[in-house]
């Protein structure tokens, strides 16, 4: 009933935004982060002011970056991935807004393009001082020679995966574009996040408050749920598959 329900209002989207988290990249073999054995239920995250301050817990973030690589490495886009990516080819996804670092939106066939990435992305890295793009392989084979985190090397700075961490400004460009692509909706459809992390989980609020119509799929409820017209809780593969007759 939930999926028909589903399939009926994806069938009437006409600029639809598509918000993304961890859940949506479980069944990819990349764990989420507060689900039971997710990342903050085995590590604490560290802040951004620790990993400036501190050269060891710079030296810890690659130490977890460089354990998750085998993860990331062999992730393939999964069948929510691939069900968003067939409703931005029929034109009813105006965009994909995601929580996600893994580039699997992109990878599922979705042009760079249309993916507003919230919390950047961790396939390189960068300075933060004078913003020189690092290659992990180059941070890796330092980080593995010293066993200390590797300074810019153009001017010695912190060079930091170029993901946002708490703490850390959000970055303005995808920050402003998620913001007008929420305010035109007409479907917002938050898929596989606890929506508990702000900025990103006001999204769905600023898409509620302009009237659009407001969708959660989530193995658990979340956060946000008393606000969507509909709530399902289920498997994001199984539903999106189902909905959009992959
Ligand atoms: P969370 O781990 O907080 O939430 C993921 C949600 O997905 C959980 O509620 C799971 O129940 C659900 N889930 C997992 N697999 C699923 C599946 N196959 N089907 C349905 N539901 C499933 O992850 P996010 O909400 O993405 O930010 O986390 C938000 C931010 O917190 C992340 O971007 C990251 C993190 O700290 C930063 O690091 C800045
Ligand atoms: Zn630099």
């Amino acid at each position: 009933a939930a999926t028909d329900a589903l399939r009926a209002l994806l069938a009437g989207m006409r600029r639809g935004v598509a918000f993304t988290g961890a859940g949506i990249s479980t069944e990819c073999g990349i764990p989420d982060f507060r689900s039971p054995g997710g990342l903050w239920t085995r590590n604490r995250p560290i802040d951004f002011q620790t990993f400036l301050a501190r050269r060891d817990m710079r030296a810890e973030a690659w130490r977890r970056r460089f354990a998750m690589e085998e993860a990331f490495g062999a992730a393939r886009p999964g069948r929510g991935h691939r069900a968003l990516a067939r409703l931005m080819r029929e034109g009813r996804l105006a965009g994909i807004v995601t929580q996600n670092i893994d580039g699997l939106h992109q990878a599922s066939g979705v042009a760079a393009a249309d993916v507003v990435e919230l919390h950047g992305n961790t396939t390189y890295a960068t300075c933060l001082d004078c913003g020189e793009r690092h290659e992990l392989d180059w941070v890796r084979a330092r980080f593995e020679a010293s066993g200390e985190a590797p300074d810019c090397r153009d001017c010695g700075g912190p060079v930091k995966s170029a993901t946002i961490s708490f703490g850390q400004p959000m970055p303005a460009a995808p920050m402003a574009r998620a913001g007008e692509l929420t305010a035109a909706c007409d479907v917002f459809l938050a898929i596989g996040s606890s929506l508990v992390v702000w900025p990103a989980a006001g999204f769905p609020v600023q898409a509620r408050r302009n009237g659009a119509r407001l969708v959660i799929i989530n193995r658990e409820p979340t956060e946000l749920d008393e606000l969507a017209e509909l709530v399902i809780h289920a498997d994001i593969g199984d539903v999106l598959e189902a909905a959009t007759g992959g």
